[in-house]
């Protein structure tokens, strides 16, 4: 992410903290803008946190929720989140906190895919993203559908998060270029789908699996574009 890169390029920045960081698939973007930088990756999923500690031993992972982050104030140069601000219960607690918990003119990253001005390869995307979060959310698990850009912006502004300046992140690839790839999202959605067996959403869902089959041979399958967005805490809160 270039725009990141130039802008942290002659900063001063050590310590990193990376919200709802998973597996730890953006600590690799992370490491990219910040080189010398000490990463401290949460999240509540126990079993997600321990392959990141297989992928990323320099670095300490800790179970967290976003919503209540055991810090003290003014811990952190950056606080990071990327795509997780749809995944939490309360985003503007969450956000709130990690304005408290990055230092006084500290850095606030959000990277977050968005679900408008979408090309119609990303629209297939959004689709396959959509009915992941609509089974997450029939088993219990908080998942949203990705937010607009607009109300990406909306809840910085909420959450009194001063912004720096944003872009958006575009990658120009087909994910399912080779039909076994587009077999194994496929089979992702049939797995997901057996797990609401028995509801009466289960038949109502099924035909969108081949909607989705014939989309993605139509039109491909390419990442819905991210917002980044880099906010500041101001010196006063
Ligand atoms: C799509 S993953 C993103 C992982 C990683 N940040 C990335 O960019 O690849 C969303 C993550 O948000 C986490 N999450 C869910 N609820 C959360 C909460 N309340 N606080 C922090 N993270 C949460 C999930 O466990 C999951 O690991």
């Amino acid at each position: 992410m270039e725009p990141l890169t130039n802008f942290f390029k002659d900063r001063d920045i050590n310590d990193i903290l990376d919200v709802g960081t998973g597996k730890g698939g953006f600590i690799p973007v992370l490491q990219q803008i910040f080189p010398n930088g000490q990463i401290t990756g949460i999240d509540p999923d126990n079993q997600s946190l321990k392959i990141a500690g297989k992928e990323f031993p320099q670095y300490t992972f800790m179970e967290m929720q976003a919503e209540k982050l055991l810090f003290e104030d003014n811990s952190f140069d950056v606080v990071s989140i990327s795509m997780a601000l749809h995944h939490l219960p309360k985003v503007k607690r969450g956000l709130t906190e990690m304005k408290r918990v990055v230092k006084k003119e500290g850095w606030i990253i959000v990277n977050e895919l968005i679900s408008n001005q979408l090309n119609e390869a990303q629209e297939v995307h959004k689709m396959y993203h959509h009915f992941r979060s609509q089974i997450d959310r029939m088993k219990g698990t908080y998942h949203r559908k990705s937010f607009t850009k607009e109300a990406i912006l909306q809840l910085l502004k909420e959450a009194d998060i001063p912004i720096q300046f944003f872009f958006e992140h575009k990658k120009k690839i087909n994910l399912v270029e080779d039909e076994s790839e587009l077999e194994i999202r496929v089979r992702k959605m049939q797995e997901m789908l057996e797990l609401i067996k028995g509801r009466k959403e289960y038949e109502k869902m099924k035909p969108e699996i081949e909607k989705f089959r014939e989309k993605a041979l139509k039109y491909g399958f390419q990442p819905a574009t991210s917002l980044v967005v880099v906010g500041r805490k101001r010196d006063l809160v």
